[in-house]
């Protein structure tokens, strides 16, 4: 079944070879002042920069940089980013990166014109916006997150030991991206299979929850599979186009919004792993997959006809005389076997987890109830101390 909702998602999207150029036909409607915000380096040594530079300045823009957006984007680097924007009186923000950089951008969207601490106001209070939201557009360099089209905002507080995402409403997605998938050629490839598992994920997370038939767990297993495919494809091959072209428009649809449509969703992994983030400052994908394993084989009992579903129609997992614990543990397996072929982190202590961050790593994890079992704090310890 299908609860009710509705439905609206306002970004418009250009992908595809070349696909830049479309800037061309954006920037016009926007004002003079625009704040590019950018990474630690990689758009200047792939020539995206300068191309970015060269249509901006064809526009007629007054551009103002706000370069250095880390991984993991932080609290202070966007205090610094909104002063840019006011000093600088910025019209428009242009976002050229990965997750981390567009997510950075909302966030200082949402900040320019309010009094109040952004992180008290939206991440600790989670208040939606009631100033004006500086309009953003994005250039996506990295697979992954699912940002250029979605409301999503995750800031890092390392003082506080907390990395919390906003997830905002439609007026600060943003209101174009470009998605050129040759872009993510240059990605190391630990970066491209964190992306690759963060996909998967995503899609897992809405897919993990309610017993009911519905539309959006057929997508969800549609677009599993051709993750699954894909990455197999591009970790042979990097600039395996449609492998590469795959897995970022597989990317956006896994967290667009539309597959948590009508339907309960999960999410603890990502509760979970960014609690691990908070304390290594890890690569987000990578936290996801090592705490993955030991939650889904610690929940499977309270959603096992969805496991078994899962390890039927995503793994091939053949259910002739088997009971659906079997089949289900068959499933988690092979999703096993292929993180590993893929090369994705399995366990916390590898990204620098210690055992006496398990306590404070807990206190950090929001438990959420969409899931098949509603975790205790207990639980959440376990599950950690089993992923080290
Ligand atoms: O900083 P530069 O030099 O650009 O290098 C980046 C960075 O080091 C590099 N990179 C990106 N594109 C590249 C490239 N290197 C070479 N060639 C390219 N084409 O990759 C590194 C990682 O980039 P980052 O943007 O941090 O990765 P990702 O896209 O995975 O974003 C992660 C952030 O997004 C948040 C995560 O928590 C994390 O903070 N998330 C956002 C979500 C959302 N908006 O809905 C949901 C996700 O679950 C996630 O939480
Ligand atoms: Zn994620």
């Amino acid at each position: 079944m299908q609860g009710n909702f509705s439905y609206y998602n306002p970004t418009k999207l250009y992908f595809g070879k070349s696909s830049l150029e479309n800037l061309n036909a954006e920037l016009p409607k926007y004002g003079k002042n625009v704040q590019l915000i950018y990474g630690g380096g990689s758009i200047k040594k792939i020539g995206l920069y300068d191309d970015v530079i060269r249509i901006l300045k064809d526009n007629g823009k007054t551009i103002v940089e706000d370069p250095g957006v880390m991984p993991n984007p932080t609290v202070d680097k966007l205090r610094e980013g909104v002063k840019i924007a006011r000093d600088n009186n910025v019209d428009f923000i242009l976002a050229v990166g990965g997750g981390s950089v567009c997510d950075y951008a909302k966030a200082v969207s949402v900040s320019v014109h309010t009094t109040e601490d952004p992180w008290d106001k939206y991440y600790i209070r989670f208040e939606e916006p009631d100033c004006p939201i500086v309009p953003v557009g994005c250039v996506l360099t990295m697979a992954g997150t699912g940002s250029e089209m979605n409301g999503g905002a995750v800031i890092t507080n390392h003082e506080a030991k907390l990395k919390i995402g906003h997830v905002f409403g439609p007026e600060v997605m943003p209101r174009f991206s470009v998605m050129d998938p040759e872009y993510t050629y240059s990605l190391p490839v630990r970066q491209m299979v964190a992306g690759i598992y963060d996909i998967f994920n995503h899609i897992c997370e809405q897919y993990f929850s309610g017993e009911d038939d519905n539309v959006s767990d057929y997508l969800a297993e549609a677009l599993m599979r051709s993750v699954i495919k894909s990455s197999r494809d591009a970790v042979k091959d990097p600039y395996n186009y449609e492998a590469r072209s795959n897995i970022m428009w597989a990317a956006t649809w896994a967290l667009n919004t539309l597959i948590a449509k009508g339907k309960t969703t999960d999410w603890m992994v990502h509760m979970i792993g960014q609690a691990v983030g908070a304390y290594t400052d890890a690569t987000h994908g990578m936290t996801l997959a090592a705490v993955s394993l030991p939650y889904y084989r610690y929940i499977m009992p309270w959603g096992v006809k969805k496991f078994k579903r899962f390890a039927i129609e995503v793994w091939d997992i053949d259910p002739t005389g088997k009971s659906a614990e079997e089949i289900a543990s068959e499933g988690l397996e092979a999703m096993r076997g292929w993180m590993e072929e893929i090369g994705v982190s399995l366990n916390i202590s590898e990204l620098g987890a210690t055992s006496d961050m398990i306590e404070g790593m807990a206190d950090a994890t929001i438990i959420l109830d969409g899931g098949y079992k509603v975790l205790t704090r207990d639980e959440v310890i376990n599950i950690l101390k089993d992923s080290l």
